[in-house]
């Protein structure tokens, strides 16, 4: 078992350096080179983001570095090669039984905590569907557990401080092109409870800057839930909202690093103030009822959060914004729970 976890390791890694290679060398590098300059991206960026070009065709990977049934199996079992199922589900033989997951895409290296690739997110150079594939499942892969460019976080940084959790590759990427080189970001999954766990074992401070989309608000919902109940004391968690249409790639390419720090310094709400903002969506405090659904949504939530001043000032504040006392707010979250 550990052998086999082994080979695929190697076997990712020499993906890695083949897909770096034909961003060099391959006929068709040109025009990969061109779409990266045009995104904003230097050689130097790059370089430090391992980034890569998986050709056009099926099989130029599995040329490269399976010469054997074997190793085409194991290529499989990377997640880089797919089966080939032939009309009556036969392979002919002296055919091959695989081809290339990745085919004509600016390949993006995942790194695991000690930097070794061990899956890939693909990008199509033009509007194809999907724009990006990623690898699958694997036993080095979790997708769940990993974070894009923590390893090069972690790397770029002597002692970092804070975590800037993104959506997207890109934006992971084109921060670092402006010098904003903490940002990661989740594997085309919502960011859910193992990638804060995972962030806030390298930093105390996150802040989450999704999309300004509707995908993106649901994101920042979901990751305030599952963040929740890992909010010791000393521990920060802040939102930085983006205008709608914006990421964090087309917003720090329009107002560039140094703005875009001061606005997560500036403008990035603390839990607190997001979360009762979120809850108090269409609700009116002045009337009876609008309190009661406040203490109603909001008992529930912090009543996760884990025992600490933090839990304590929550609770004061759904107190003062609803007028209700702790004993009764107490008893609402009993009966919430009770109903769930
Ligand atoms: P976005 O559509 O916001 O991508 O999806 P993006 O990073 O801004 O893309 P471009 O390159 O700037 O146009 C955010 C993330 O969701 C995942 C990817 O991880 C992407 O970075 N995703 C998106 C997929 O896995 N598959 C898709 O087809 C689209
Ligand atoms: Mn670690
Ligand atoms: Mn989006
Ligand atoms: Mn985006
Ligand atoms: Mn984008």
């Amino acid at each position: 078992r550990q052998r086999e976890s082994q080979s695929l390791y190697q076997l990712t890694e020499k993906a890695a350096d083949f897909y770096r290679q034909q961003l060099r060398n391959h006929p068709s590098a040109g025009r990969a080179v061109a779409y990266l300059r045009q995104r904003g991206l230097s050689g130097e960026i790059a370089r430090d983001f391992g980034i890569g070009l998986a050709p056009p065709g099926w099989d130029n990977l599995l040329n490269a570095l399976a010469d054997t049934a074997e190793k085409a199996d194991q290529l499989e079992q990377a997640g880089l090669a797919i089966r080939r199922q032939d009309s009556d589900g036969q392979t002919k033989p002296g055919r091959r039984h695989h081809y290339d997951r990745f085919r004509d895409r600016i390949m993006f290296p995942i790194r695991d905590q000690r930097g070794r690739p061990i899956a890939f997110g693909g990008r199509v150079l033009g509007d194809e569907k999907p724009k990006y594939l990623n690898s699958p499942e694997t036993p080095i892969f979790h997708k769940s557990r990993e974070l894009y460019g923590l390893w090069e976080a972690r790397q770029a940084n002597r002692d970092l401080k804070r975590l800037i959790v993104v959506e997207g590759y890109m934006d992971v990427v084109a921060l670092a092109q402006f010098g904003i080189r903490c940002a990661v970001a989740t594997l085309g999954t919502a960011c859910g409870e193992e990638h804060i766990q995972l962030a806030f074992r390298h930093v105390p401070e996150l802040v989450f800057c999704f999309d300004g989309d509707k995908a993106g608000r649901t994101a920042a919902r979901r990751a305030l839930e599952a963040a929740l109940p890992q909010m010791q004391d000393g521990r920060s968690l802040r939102f930085l909202l983006l205008p709608e249409g914006e990421d964090p790639d087309t917003l720090v390419r329009q107002v560039g690093g140094e703005r875009f720090e001061q606005l997560l310094d500036e403008q990035a709400r603390p839990l607190e103030d997001f979360l009762f903002d979120l809850l108090g969506e269409g609700i009116n405090l002045q009337t009876m009822d609008g309190r009661a659904r406040l203490s109603k949504l909001a008992g529930p939530l912090l009543d996760q959060l884990p025992d600490g001043v933090y839990r304590q000032l929550m609770f004061q504040q759904l107190a003062a914004r609803t007028g209700l006392d702790r004993a009764t707010l107490e008893e609402v979250i009993g009966a919430e729970k009770a109903r769930a």
